[in-house]
């Protein structure tokens, strides 16, 4: 595959490289547009200079810009700190003194060509909605994993942010993988007392209760995938039989005694950061390295509001029959909310608002859960004049009181309005406590409560 190029000289007296370049790799100017990739050769200039030309070019300015992960940097005689710098300014790659460069350049341009169509195909686009950079990196990331490695892959990232449907797009992906199946593990739902069964399988007799034989998620994911979600919650006495697995890519039933052999790939999911676990020693180092050769996060939903239409046009029509639009105004609302629950609590709350839409119209904001609405009640009485807060305050108990509010509701809703608008006004939950005036852990209390309820309120 062929992928239209840019080659642009850093300056002048990069000119007759950069035009070698240009005619080894066949560039045609009027390719310019659709360009995927862009090549910029560097002169004479020297180093702190051309870092700075590097950067200028990243950040868009002048006629140069290119996508920074996509800008590959040709240089020669530069030393290794400069070579860094040049890397460190984001840019995709930086090729010094090598004597082909155009082979190096073409090779590097047809893979992200094809990770480029992957992305394009159905059964990404369709399902893993988003353009936003940072998840078409996320995106990018995977594709490339599993179109071109065979190694495992592990996914952070947040609750709620897609880390699951990316390890199935990893299985779908995979060309090695098309025999065998996708196993899913949940390492929350690993029963102590099984000590693995779930896992490894177990031979008749194994423990009290092993009246027959069974095969385990690692034979069953053999020739396919094994999808560990939640690695974080593995106990440790398992983290060391499922490394002693990867080691020898061979399992042992309990209470058996052959090893057999296995070949699956691994991909890892969590929202722990495994690394702090390491570091607190309750997860081992050595299975940490091994399950994280690759790793690939998941953005916050706040990292990519700009998704946000999309994605709620796409729960729409997934779970609608017929076309719905939603107003301006509750669109602009959504967009900008917070989420803690990132997509899967977006997901939610656009299926709270349908389940509430009646008639040919938009969606509008009156369909959104009466408990969100009301905290917008409490927002008005923060906004108010110190004079004028009896007053709002009055306004809504009696508002309340009116529709049937119970004094013990009243009480929750002002609490959940405050620890939700704490949390979503502080840099962190201890900033939120200390604003609240609890502490941190009768936060984490108090905002477990409130996700429950209002997954509650929304599942009813
Ligand atoms: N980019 C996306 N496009 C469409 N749906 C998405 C996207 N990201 C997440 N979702 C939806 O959000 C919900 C949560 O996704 P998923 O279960 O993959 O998240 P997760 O990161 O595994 O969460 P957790 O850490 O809580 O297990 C699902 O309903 C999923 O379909
Ligand atoms: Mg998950």
């Amino acid at each position: 595959m062929t992928a239209p190029l840019r080659v642009l000289a850093l300056d002048e007296s990069a000119g007759p490289p950069c035009a070698r370049l240009t005619s080894e790799l066949d560039v045609s100017p009027d390719d310019a547009d659709k360009a995927i990739a862009c090549v910029l050769v560097a002169g004479a200039l020297d180093d702190a200079a051309l870092v700075a030309r590097v950067k200028q070019h990243l950040a868009g300015a002048g006629e140069y810009h290119c996508e920074p992960s996509r800008t590959l940097i040709v240089c020669n005689d530069r030393s290794s700190a400069t070579l860094r710098a040049l890397l460190a300014t984001g840019a995709g790659d930086v090729i010094s003194d090598c004597d082909e460069p155009a082979a190096l350049v073409r090779a590097r341009a047809a893979r992200w060509a094809l990770i480029d169509a992957t992305l394009a195909r159905p059964v990404v686009a369709d399902n893993l909605v988003g353009r936003s950079q940072t998840w078409l990196d996320t995106l990018r990331c995977v594709s490339e994993t599993a179109l071109f490695s065979h190694a495992p892959l592990l996914l952070t990232g947040p609750t709620g942010t897609g880390k699951e449907l990316l390890a199935r797009l990893l299985h779908t992906l995979d060309r090695q993988r098309h025999k065998g199946e996708l196993l899913t593990v949940d390492c929350t739902t690993l029963s102590r007392e099984l000590s693995g069964s779930e896992l490894f399988g177990h031979e008749r007799g194994a423990f009290t209760g092993a009246f027959g034989e069974r095969d385990g998620a690692i034979a069953r994911a053999d020739g396919g995938t094994l999808f560990l979600d939640e690695i974080g919650e593995l106990p440790l006495e398992l983290q060391g039989q499922l490394l002693r697995v990867l080691q020898e890519k061979a399992y042992r039933r309990l209470g058996g005694a052959h090893w057999r052999k296995v070949d699956f790939r691994l991909v890892c999911a969590t929202n722990r950061e495994l690394p702090a676990e390491v570091e607190a020693g309750r997860f081992r180092a050595d299975l940490y390295h091994r399950i994280a050769a690759i790793v690939c996060r998941t953005p916050a939903l706040a990292e990519r509001r700009a998704d946000i239409p999309r994605l709620i046009r796409h729960f729409a029509a997934s779970e609608h029959p017929s076309q719905v639009t939603f107003s301006p105004v509750l669109m602009e609302y959504l967009t900008s909310r917070h989420y803690a629950g990132n997509v899967r609590e977006l997901r939610q709350v656009v299926l709270a608002c349908l389940r509430r839409h009646v008639g040919a119209g938009p969606v509008s904001l009156g369909c959104l859960p009466d408990e969100e609405i009301r905290s917008w009640r409490l927002a008005l009485v923060d906004s108010a004049s110190p004079s004028d807060h009896a007053i709002c305050i009055d306004d809504f108990v009696r508002d309340a009181l009116h529709a049937n509010v119970t004094l013990k509701e009243l009480g929750r809703l002002v609490e959940a309005a405050a620890v939700r608008i704490a949390l979503a006004e502080s840099k962190s939950v201890t900033a939120a406590a200390h604003w609240l005036g609890v502490t941190p852990r009768a936060l984490y209390h108090r905002g477990a409560a409130q996700r429950e309820d209002l997954r509650l309120q929304v599942s009813a």
